[in-house]
């Protein structure tokens, strides 16, 4: 039931604090939440956001203050003292279970799940009525989570929190693994629910998201609550960013320097094709240039710098690297070939998140930080150190577990990993995903950096805005095909657009 007494927040947490061993990570945090608004909660990579949701949604205990519902103080042990008193969570690190199908994530822990015939069949129902509603009826009940993209794993994660009736549900950087036409469907599914009176808490480090839906924004600096529910209308975007990392920050890409002319060719792939992704790619990528793929997600842009990179066997085609051709057989070759692909879905993909940082960046790099056959930790460490400084990662220390850092720091360590390795062709596949505005434009001036050495980058974002204003060159891609090529310069994102949707015939 929706409070009577409207001065009374639906939800409050008050005074926050939780540590870690050897980190305060909320330093006393408050946040107040309306019945039917979208409250936004803003702050820099290991600010605190994902660590305070964590607590609300009961899987971490708070080291110290409160929580109220209606304005009673409330406990909160576990995930399902959460659920019960309606709080429901889309972790920012995608927690479906790739072993089950969509139905079986999301009745997971629900009667619907357990036993009989007719209760699955309910379940199967009520996920294609989710789906439906979400704009995905595409995604069957009955199909293995596994087998879906990092999209498709977000929608069915948040088909789970709609289907618990929440009364607050927390999205955590919902929108970072999905393309412009996929994020209208969830502000749209997000439009329904605050009109129920549902409450939405919504991260992003997406200003201009947060200006579309968001109500009200709460902004966490270093673990604390810097601004309370200021009112989205009446606050200018520079004085969030002021508010977030404490300095004003430009959001201007790198200058290009232009390609010289007589730069040789590093990457040609040609007439690549992986049955049912895509089919004929060719494309070259020349030393010191970026080459961005502008598409949406499923048009098979991932897919490409897969094949690239060895991950997916591709059935015609060749991919050669500085005029030899690189052998097929897998990663190990591409590696050694000195091709280096930051990954999407980092968790699944990149990280060994019970090793530490350090190890984590020099993954690639064993053959030459060893000294006759053997790990030398110092030097490993020693390299790691300087790329986080670089980096600017936080915590600094590289001795911890990638686990406990924070979703954006994560991305940094990807990347770090291949500025170690040193390679001659550089493949990013969402290289800001999940990273602050600040540290954005550190990233973009590194990769402009590593290009200026002569590495060959070929990257790809969700974001046509980050693809043009960093790339050189862009290729457009739809329905597993190069549509169109153009100098960044000479093309737009409505350009960018409308050529996606020539390609699919819509
Ligand atoms: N399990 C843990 N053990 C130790 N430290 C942790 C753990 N979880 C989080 N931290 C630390 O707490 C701080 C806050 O992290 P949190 O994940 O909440 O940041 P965030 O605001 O969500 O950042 P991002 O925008 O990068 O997702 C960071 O310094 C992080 O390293
Ligand atoms: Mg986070």
């Amino acid at each position: 039931m929706v409070s009577e007494d409207p001065s009374v927040p639906l939800l409050q947490m008050q005074g926050i604090v939780k540590t870690f061993p050897g980190v305060r990570a909320l330093d006393g945090v408050d946040l107040d939440v309306r019945s039917g608004e979208v409250h936004c909660l803003l702050g820099q990579n290991g600010a605190g956001k994902s660590t305070l949701i964590k607590v609300l949604a009961g899987a971490h205990q708070p080291t110290q203050g409160s929580i109220l519902m209606d304005g009673e103080r409330i406990s909160i042990p576990n995930p399902v003292a959460a659920l019960e008193h309606g709080v429901a969570t889309m972790y920012q690190e995608l927690d479906v279970v790739d072993g089950l199908t969509v139905a079986e994530n999301i009745y997971l822990g629900h009667e619907l799940a357990t036993a009989g015939v007719t209760q699955r069949r309910v379940a199967a129902e009520r996920t294609r009525e989710l789906m439906e509603r979400l704009g995905h009826a595409e995604i069957a009940p009955h199909r293995a989570v596994g087998t879906l993209s990092a999209a498709g794993k977000q929608i069915v994660s948040m088909a789970r929190a709609l289907s618990r009736n929440a009364r607050v549900i927390v999205m955590d950087e919902p929108s970072a693994v999905l393309d412009s036409g996929e994020v209208d469907n969830l502000f749209r599914v997000v439009d329904d629910l605050t009109a129920q009176g549902i409450a939405i808490v919504y991260i992003s480090h997406r200003l201009e998201e947060i200006r579309r839906i968001g109500d009200r924004i709460t902004v966490i600096k270093d673990g604390r609550t810097v601004s309370r529910g200021l009112d989205v209308a009446a606050t200018a975007t520079d004085e969030l960013i002021r508010l977030m990392t404490g300095k004003d920050v430009a959001d201007a890409f790198p200058a290009r320097p232009g390609v010289p002319a007589d730069a040789p060719t590093r990457l040609e792939v040609d007439g690549l094709t992986v049955p049912g992704q895509f089919a004929d790619v060719s494309f070259t990528v020349r030393a010191g240039e970026i080459v961005g793929l502008a598409g949406l997600v499923g048009s098979g842009r991932s897919e490409i710098l897969e094949a690239v990179f060895g991950a997916r066997r591709s059935t015609a085609g060749t991919v050669s690297l500085d005029g030899g051709a690189v052998r097929k057989g897998g990663v190990d070759r591409a590696i050694r070939a000195g091709i280096g692909l930051a990954p999407e879905e980092r968790k699944s993909q990149g990280l060994l998140l019970d090793e530490p940082v350090y190890r984590n960046i020099t993954l690639s790099s064993f053959a030459r930080i060893a000294k006759a056959g053997w790990l030398d930790e110092r030097r490993e460490k020693a390299v790691s150190e300087e790329q986080a400084t670089a980096l600017d990662m936080r915590p600094a220390g590289v001795e911890r577990p990638i686990r406990t850092l924070s979703g954006g720091n994560q991305q940094k360590a990807m990347l770090a990993r291949w500025l170690v390795h040193g390679c001659e062709v550089l493949l990013l596949d969402e290289p800001t995903r999940g990273v602050d505005v600040g540290a954005r434009s550190e990233i973009y001036a590194l990769i402009r950096r590593l290009a200026d050495a002569g590495t060959a980058v070929l990257m790809v974002s969700s974001e046509i805005p980050e693809v043009l204003g960093l790339a050189d060159r862009v290729l457009v891609v739809s329905e597993g095909r190069i549509v169109h090529t153009a100098p960044a310069q000479e093309i737009d994102e409505h350009r960018v657009l409308d050529l996606v949707m020539e390609g699919t015939g819509a």
